[in-house]
């Protein structure tokens, strides 16, 4: 598995560095350019450099995750807060994407015991990779329900379903179902696995469900009265 691990981290930064070094060698070559073209070779190697970082940040969270050093600072939270939060920084992109976006919830006030800023990471992820995979419907739902004991929230968006072998797969490190997607969008297929240690350590459920128009991501928590 260690070996698996260092093989796939090497293969994600092989292609940033090389295009970092071609395009800063490119910037000193050309100095005499116009200012469109070296805007353009700069924004790559920005892009690029962001893409590291994203990769790093990851990797570091993955192996504290793994190494059972992952601390979470709970504290009884409101989860309407939290999803609404979320939400609202993405109002901008939503609409400039033209996307059709409905929020579902009844509830003013429903608590639990979690980490904020960690819980923030894990709908940011769905959401993501809901923007990622939306078809030309460009459909994404939120929604937030009650049952019993239990808080469910769930981010939805109208695309391909995934196959039932992947549903298990997508959880691990690195796996990605279409791998040529990988470069547009700059992932590399950590997201999910950290969803799922971070569920983890919240005693918590998270999964998906194919539907007739799209996919369903979701989280369960207990509710702290
Ligand atoms: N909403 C979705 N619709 C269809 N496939 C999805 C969806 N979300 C995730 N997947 C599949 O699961 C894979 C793993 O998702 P995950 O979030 O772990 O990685 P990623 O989005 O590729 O990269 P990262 O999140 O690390 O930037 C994706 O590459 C994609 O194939
Ligand atoms: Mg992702």
């Amino acid at each position: 598995m260690r070996k698996e691990f260092i093989s796939s981290v090497s293969h994600e930064l092989k292609t940033p560095i090389s295009l970092v070094q071609g395009f800063a060698e490119g910037l000193k070559d050309n100095v005499n350019e116009d200012k469109e073209s070296k805007d353009y070779y700069c924004d790559v190697i920005i892009d690029e450099t962001k893409n590291m970082e994203k990769l790093v940040k990851d990797l570091l969270d993955l192996s504290k995750l793994q190494l059972g050093k992952f601390k979470l600072k709970k504290e009884k939270i409101n989860l309407i807060d939290v999803v609404e939060s979320v939400i609202n920084k993405y109002k901008k992109i939503f609409n400039e994407r033209a996307i059709n976006f409905r929020f579902e919830n009844n509830s003013r006030e429903i608590y639990v015991l979690g980490d904020e800023l960690r819980l923030k990471q894990v709908l940011i992820n769905y959401i993501n990779n809901a923007l990622n995979h939306i078809d030309e419907r460009k459909e994404i739902s939120i929604k937030i329900t009650k049952n019993n004991s239990l808080v469910r929230v769930c981010v939805k968006n109208s695309g391909n379903n995934i196959s039932k072998e992947e549903t298990e797969k997508i959880w691990d490190s690195f796996y990605k179902v279409d791998k040529s997607r990988n470069r547009k969008y700059g992932t590399t297929g950590l997201g999910l696995s950290i969803v799922k240690g971070i569920i983890n350590l919240h005693n918590g459920h998270y999964g998906v469900i194919n539907k007739k128009d799209g996919v369903e991501f979701y989280i369960k928590l207990s509710i702290k009265e």
